[in-house]
């Protein structure tokens, strides 16, 4: 039984037959699933090839009709239209393949060839304050792709790149020492603590300076100043870790790499650089100036490698970070998920390590951006005090809205009751930060995100609960059982299972967990199209009854898995 994925499957057979059709080196083909009515997936590639070659795209597209190699899985393929080459599957095959889904843990997902070792920045959160809803999309989209790319097979490191050293510390340190609080800061009240140190820092010129030395200080490992700063990183690693289990994130206090960690490098990157011809000294400062990057008025760009008091900054930190992870721990990928803002920060970051060697042919790092979460105003999202949201604040909100959607199911206990409002407001949560194109902003709104119709998590939520309810009234072993395809709404059903392979990759490939959603919601919605028309405990016979018991428990196990992989846990009972 052929797996994987079908477009793929399909573009090289026509690749195969290309051969024989042109005598250039063929193009690589694309086949994309059709949404036409009767057919299953659809080719252009002899569009293109007419233009190049000046002939006629549908005498092409017939040349390779002609050579195609595929009664195995698909009717023979028809050219359509200016040139389009239609696939239509087999239903045969379609049964053996959706059958054979069956048995197979990964629903027909292959695992990778070529696996890579992947150091995937995620979270970053800044040390010393409250995590807040603008964390919320590096945690989210970040752990979800850490899950797709483990599920493909890649040896994947997450880290978090802790916001834990550098300028605020030495405020907060100095404030700490001028305070000398009796029992040690909390992270509740180490916000409003944060906050009178930033507003004393930009007042007081006696207090900006002896912070700035308390940085110097931090960075060249006084004791007296360590001890301090630790007692603030300890208590909000605490915090964070919290956060990340009530989300099911999976970062532990293992996974952070924090800036501080890389301090020890610091002072080596300058060198090697200075060494290698790399940097210039501007206004005091020691930077590189990679090639390509200029301001508007069209000047070089720096990126400051040591400040003019001596210090490092955020981006000598990130050139640390990249070579530790690329020479010592031999990552092949660098993946950072981090907002659009920071774009040319990395982009930068990656040229001046490109330039001194540090990232190597065959290596890739890549920013993976993000969009804002807004208010239903447009604007970031604030309290009414104006401030940013909390995100333990979001997280409670969540599970006391997701408990006003089940209330009155009294059928179930207290504490079902609690864990199903804890998966579905958890899930709607994530799940409206995952399923919009992450490069857009999106807008906030907890009607939305909870609504039980639409591309919701709840709704792929209660379409599985209810599945398993009708698998569990039927209660029957399904182990060798066959899917038939007899209604139009079983095929289409199939069809969608069979294409579990083809929308996980492509959210894997390009980072797009919002392909994976799509995906699952479109599939949802065919499965109800089939239960309406098609019915299961009552259907026509003992083998189509069978075979619709088991096209819903195939149904029930790519919603499972799909969302497994995105982190969101699907309750049997809703
Ligand atoms: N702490 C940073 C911030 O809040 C994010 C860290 C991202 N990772 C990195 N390697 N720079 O903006």
């Amino acid at each position: 039984m052929l797996f994987g994925d079908v477009s793929e499957e399909l573009a090289r057979r026509v690749m195969a037959a290309l051969r024989h059709v042109i005598d250039i080196e063929p193009p690589s083909a694309v086949v994309r699933v059709s949404s036409r009515a009767g057919v299953d997936y659809q080719c252009d590639l002899a569009m293109n090839l007419g233009k190049q070659l000046g002939r006629a795209p549908r005498e092409i597209a017939a040349g390779i009709a002609a050579r195609l190699d595929v009664a195995d899985l698909a009717e023979p393929p028809e050219v359509a239209g200016p040139g389009f080459l239609n696939f239509t599957l087999r239903s045969s095959w379609l049964e053996d393949r959706a059958t054979a889904l069956d048995g197979d843990p990964r629903l027909g997902a292959a695992v990778t060839p070529w696996p890579r070792r992947i150091a995937i920045d995620y979270s970053g959160p800044n040390a010393a304050k409250e995590m807040h809803v603008g964390h919320l999309r590096p945690t989210v989209i970040g752990d979800a792709i850490a899950r797709l790319l483990r599920f493909a097979g890649h040896d994947v490191i997450p880290h978090n790149h802790l916001g834990d050293w550098g300028t605020p510390f030495g405020m907060l340190i100095e404030r700490l020492l001028d305070e000398r609080p009796s029992a040690p800061h909390t992270i509740r009240d180490l916000n409003g603590f944060y906050q009178a140190a930033r507003s004393r820092f930009e007042n007081d010129e006696d207090f900006a300076t002896r912070s700035r030395a308390r940085v110097v200080l931090l960075q060249s490992g006084d004791q007296e100043t360590l001890s301090l700063w630790r007692q603030l990183v300890d208590e909000s690693t605490r915090h964070f870790t919290q956060v990340y289990e009530l989300l099911g994130i999976g970062l532990s206090s293992g996974d952070v790499y924090g800036e501080s960690f890389y301090n020890p490098f610091l002072a080596a990157v300058v060198d090697d650089l200075t060494n290698a011809g790399l940097t210039a000294i501007s206004d005091g400062a020691v930077c590189v100036f990679p090639d390509g990057f200029l301001n508007r008025e069209g000047e070089p760009l720096p990126l400051i490698v040591r400040k003019r008091d001596g210090g490092y900054g955020y981006a000598a930190t990130d050139l640390a970070t990249l070579r530790y992870w690329t020479e010592q721990r031999e990552v092949t990928d660098l993946l950072y998920v981090v907002g659009a803002p920071q774009a040319q920060h990395f982009a930068m970051v990656f040229a001046v390590c490109r330039a001194a060697g540090w990232l190597r042919e065959g290596q890739r790092a890549e920013h993976i951006g993000f969009g804002s979460v807004l208010g239903e105003d447009g604007h970031a999202m604030k309290t009414r005090a104006g401030e940013l949201v909390r995100l333990s604040d979001l997280l409670a909100e969540a599970v006391s809205q997701a408990a006003e959607v089940i209330d009155g199911r009294d059928d179930l206990s207290p504490e079902v009751r609690e864990e199903v409002a804890e998966a579905i407001g958890i899930g709607a949560l994530k799940y409206a930060d995952l399923s919009g194109d992450r490069g857009r902003d999106y807008v906030f709104s907890w009607e939305r995100m909870l609504a039980k119709n639409g591309n919701t998590s709840v709704y792929l939520q209660y379409a599985n609960a209810r599945i398993r309810s009708v698998l569990a009234r039927a209660d029957q072993d399904l182990a060798g059982v066959r899917v038939l395809l007899g209604h139009p709404a079983e095929r289409a059903l199939a069809l969608a299972l069979i294409r579990f392979p083809e929308a996980v990759g492509a959210a894997t490939a390009g980072y797009l967990p919002h392909k994976l959603c799509t995906y699952l919601y479109e599939t949802a919605v065919v499965f109800s199209r089939f239960y309406e028309q098609c019915p299961v405990l009552d259907a026509e016979s003992p083998g189509v009854r069978d075979s619709r018991l088991l096209l819903a428990e195939l149904t029930s196990k790519t919603l499972t898995l799909g969302l497994s992989l995105l982190g969101i846990s699907t309750p049997d009972r809703l």
